[in-house]
């Protein structure tokens, strides 16, 4: 552990026994993204979180927490948090969060509600570190965006960039053997297959795969990608899971649990 890595701010309920249940299996992540809680979604995921805490050791939520980024948004989604959620929850913003313009409102809500609001920053929970941020576009691999012609963008990219050296700040805190990636966009174009080829390159950035690749993480989560698929790597093997909901409710249940 570093010293200026950050802590969940919600402690345990029933630490004990969950360590003991630790003792003999890995740490079980139940993940999900791209909620889009309205003003009136209030319950639409309260089963779901009570199957995850029931099932799982910490659950991550992938961003696109609420439709248009709007505080009262916020608030049914905590509610839903404060009723459902037993276990500890770590979440990033997705760009559905920033619609109304204050992103870090919608954050602020969620980290009251006891969410560990990632961005940029790293935390740990029994042993195994989580880095997370929202992301960006740019596309992939050799026809990824480059800073080159018009100030927007060269803006464009650098955001880009931006965020993939947030994401390496916060792997770079974490001295933990395990290490999970949570974004909301993309880092591989695998995930990605099933959507329109137009959109790639706004569905994420190789960018961010780099220091995936460079930290060897452990696992990556990702959501924003509702018509994708659920599984791929990175160039290095690194398993990328890409958890939106609407993606994984065609098969199934809204979330996925994955032991690590
Ligand atoms: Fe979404
Ligand atoms: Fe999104």
């Amino acid at each position: 552990m570093t010293a200026d890595v950050a802590y969940p701010k919600r402690p345990y309920l029933g630490a004990v026994p969950f360590l003991k249940a630790m003792a003999n299996r890995g740490l079980r992540i139940a993940a999900t993204a791209d909620l889009h809680y309205a003003k009136h979604s209030r319950g639409k995921m309260q089963e779901a979180f009570a199957e995850m805490s029931s099932n799982a050791d910490v659950l991550l939520l992938c961003g696109d927490l609420t439709e248009y980024g709007l505080p009262e948004e916020a608030e049914e989604l905590a509610a839903d948090i404060r009723s459902a959620v037993k276990i500890p929850c770590i979440g990033v913003i997705g760009n559905h969060d920033y619609e109304s313009g204050h992103p870090e409102t919608v954050a602020d809500i969620l980290d009251q509600t006891g969410v560990t609001m990632l961005n940029g920053e790293a935390v740990e929970i029994a042993g195994v570190g989580f880095a997370g941020i929202c992301g960006f576009g740019g596309g992939f691999g050799r026809r990824m965006l480059n800073a080159w012609g018009e100030p927007l963008i060269k803006q464009f990219v650098q955001e880009s960039i931006s965020h993939a050296i947030r994401l390496e700040q916060a792997l770079v805190k974490l001295q933990t053997e395990r290490r999970v990636v949570v974004l909301h966009y993309s880092p591989i174009r695998a995930t990605l297959e099933g959507e329109d080829p137009e959109i790639f390159a706004f569905l994420g950035s190789s960018r961010l795969e780099e220091p995936i690749n460079r930290f060897r993480a452990t696992a990556v989560f990702h959501g924003h990608a509702h018509n994708g698929i659920t599984d791929g790597k990175t160039s290095m093997g690194i398993p990328v899971y890409n958890v939106s909901a609407p993606v994984l409710h065609r098969t199934g249940k809204p979330y996925r649990i994955v032991e690590l």
